[in-house]
């Protein structure tokens, strides 16, 4: 059993998180964006800032107030929470990627509002990058946290992400359930690590759930303090 003093565990150490969801412009006056509050992310910067360490938090537009002490940096698409991400990267020690980030963006932004005209419509959708396998595959010695909402065939999803994407922990959750996911003040999630460990956590606040993060985050680092 160890014990941490979350008041100081990470002084010194430079955290890098994103949250929200992303926005991807189709015309002046609408995008296409998923249902992500925000809320699990902001939850973790707060946790990372009460630990000590010095965070920013990249978000996607969400309705919640800044945690204290943190700093945020704002976006709206995949495309600019990309370039935030990787400009701060090298300088940082943790990296936590709760952000629900686009798989896809509109081929073109129309400049002007989309007219209706009676008949159907396709909209034609390009690939987004994916900012966290792009940090996976450039990371030195940073701790790398992803997360993944899946519907169906949670473990299984879960554990092909973690790989793919070369992340030290995966913070999995089914967003079906009731009482986690998207919205939701409560998460029920499992953490995944490389070498097989799993932790699965019952019901709990989004600030909990973002402690033992912080935990974990701490032995990841090898900062054990007993
Ligand atoms: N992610 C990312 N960039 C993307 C898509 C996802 O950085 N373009 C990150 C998310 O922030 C999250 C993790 O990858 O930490 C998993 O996101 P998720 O949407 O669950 O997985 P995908 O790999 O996008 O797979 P799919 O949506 O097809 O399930
Ligand atoms: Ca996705």
């Amino acid at each position: 059993l160890r014990f941490f003093d979350l008041s100081t565990c990470l002084k010194g150490k430079k955290a890098l998180v994103t949250a929200g969801g992303t926005q991807e412009p189709i015309d002046p006056v609408r995008y296409l964006g998923n249902r992500s509050s925000g809320r699990m992310g902001y939850a973790v910067a707060q946790a990372l800032q009460e630990a000590g360490a010095e965070t920013i938090l990249v978000s996607a537009p969400t309705d919640l107030p800044v945690p204290q002490g943190v700093t945020r940096v704002s976006v709206q698409t995949a495309l600019q929470m990309r370039d935030e991400v990787l400009a701060r990267f090298t300088d940082v020690d943790i990296i936590v990627k709760a952000a629900a980030v686009a798989d896809y963006r509109p081929a073109v932004q129309a400049e002007q509002k989309i007219k209706k005209d009676g008949s159907g419509r396709t909209l034609e959708l390009v690939p987004n990058p994916d900012i966290l396998a792009e940090l996976g595959q450039k990371k030195t010695a940073q701790v790398l946290i992803g997360f993944a909402a899946e519907t169906e065939n949670l473990l299984a999803n879960a554990q092909g992400k973690m790989q793919r994407k070369n992340v030290d922990l995966l913070v999995a959750n089914d967003v079906t359930k009731e009482g986690a996911g998207f919205g939701s003040p409560t998460n029920i999630v499992s953490f995944l690590f490389p070498d097989g460990r799993k932790i699965d956590f019952p019901q709990m606040s989004k600030l909990e759930v973002a402690r033992h993060l912080v935990k974990e985050i701490v032995n990841l680092l090898g900062m054990n303090v007993k």
